[in-house]
């Protein structure tokens, strides 16, 4: 694969926020022993260091109630050297989607000869695995695990760990292309390979993102994302002084982290997580606020952004529900102790703008989890693993 490299870097304290990079050449090629010049427009990842990565990494897929077929696609395009780790919230009633995703999971993984775990959220075990860890934040009145994609993601980061993985990314189960998951795990894999820091995040944003009314139109920017990238810019922007549009990947579902880093992060619950950590890294490592965690400040916390060349297509979920994701991600810039008024005002206003609140209504405040450093991730490990057998689908189920 060959990638821009980047041609700006903002800093803040410990963070090294990249400008982004285009994916130039999805393959680049057999790699040379001599090289006759050096690039400085552009890095060649070579096959092999991709495929290290690959080894080491766990990709996740979050599933509630999607099309089998596009979940089908979706693990399709998982490169064969990662950990699939599928985190479900499928309905289990009448129809039980979750066994059909097991089902599906288990038949791809013994055809292509390859190890996967599959989770539903609400089982009973992984709450008792997180009160044996001591990490019981993520547990409901009934002593469930919550709903939310963040709740399924912090799951996942806990197998990751288990199954000793340095590397976490995540995938949406609704997307249409199988080629563009595949891209994006490389892009997660090139990314990491180009980190100095052990302490590295991958964020992905696609080339387009098509929309089907009439004609098909290739569109570039979500309102969602295009309101939380102006917030983020704008919180930065205020804090140093110099105006900023370097986030470009506020809400990147599509992201991937080492796991020295995820496990370090405070996560916001739903769809508020993806912004939520890039205000957890700015305001653990940005140097306003004190830094708690010496040895990532040391090394530095690095960012990567990556455009991809395979267009974004998923499930077209509806109006209401681009409300449901845009307030939560931008309560949780509004409440950051790095918010300052002319953010705050700002925030409102896109609020107003768009309808998602009434005059003088309060911003909903993002629950927060603490770091999965916190919790006993041996406790975790060894209680999961008695039950192991029924989460790994290699062999029979
Ligand atoms: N495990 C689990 N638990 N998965 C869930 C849950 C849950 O409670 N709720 C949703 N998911 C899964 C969905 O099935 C899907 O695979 C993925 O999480 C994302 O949910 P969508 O409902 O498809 O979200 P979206 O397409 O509107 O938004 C996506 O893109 C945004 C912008 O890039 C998400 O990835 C957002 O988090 C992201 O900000
Ligand atoms: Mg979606």
């Amino acid at each position: 694969m060959r990638i821009e490299r980047p041609r700006y870097t903002e800093r803040f304290g410990a963070v090294r926020i990249n400008e982004m990079q285009k994916v130039l050449e999805l393959d680049s090629g057999r790699a040379r022993e001599m090289r006759t010049y050096e690039d400085i427009s552009a890095q060649k990842i070579e096959e092999d260091a991709i495929k290290d990565v690959e080894e080491k990494m766990a990709i996740v897929i979050p599933t509630k109630d999607e099309k089998l077929k596009l979940f089908e696609g979706v693990i399709s395009g998982v490169p064969h050297e990662c950990l699939i780790i599928v985190v479900s919230n499928s309905e289990r009633g009448r129809v039980d989607r979750f066994m059909m995703e097991k089902g599906t999971l288990n038949q791809f993984c013994q055809f292509t000869q390859r190890q996967a775990f599959i989770i539903h959220q609400k089982d009973p075990v992984l709450a008792q695995a997180l009160t044996e860890a001591g990490y019981t934040d993520l547990l409901d009145e009934h002593e469930r695990v919550r709903d939310g994609k963040a709740e399924g993601m912090i799951l996942a980061m806990l197998m990751a760990t288990m199954a000793k993985k340095k590397h976490i990314g995540f995938i949406d189960a609704d997307n249409y292309f199988p080629g563009a998951v595949w891209e994006y795990v490389k892009c997660y894999a090139a990314g990491f390979s180009m980190a100095q820091s052990p302490y590295a995040m991958v964020r992905i944003l696609w080339h387009y993102k098509p929309k089907i009314s009439g004609g098909i139109y290739f569109k570039k920017w979500g309102r969602v994302s295009e309101t939380t990238n102006k917030c983020l810019n704008s919180l930065i922007s205020a804090q140093t002084g110099f105006e900023t549009d370097i986030i470009r990947t506020g809400n990147a579902g599509e992201h991937a982290m080492t796991l020295k880093l995820a496990q370090i992060l405070p996560y916001a619950s739903g769809y508020a997580v993806e912004p939520q950590e890039l205000m957890s890294i700015l305001e653990g490592f940005g140097g306003v606020l004190p830094m708690e965690q010496p040895t990532a400040a040391k090394h530095g916390i690095e960012v990567f952004q990556i455009e991809t060349r395979n267009p974004h297509l998923h499930e077209e979920k509806g109006v209401e529900h681009l409300e449901e994701m845009l307030l939560p991600g931008l309560g949780s810039i509004y409440y950051s102790p790095l918010c300052q008024e002319e953010t705050k005002q700002l925030i409102i206003d896109q609020l107003l703008s768009q309808n998602a609140i009434k005059p003088n209504e309060e911003l909903p405040k993002p629950h927060l989890s603490p770091p999965l450093k916190e919790a006993d991730l041996k406790k975790f490990a060894t209680f999961m693993e008695e039950h192991l057998e029924s989460y790994s689908v290699l062999e029979k189920e």
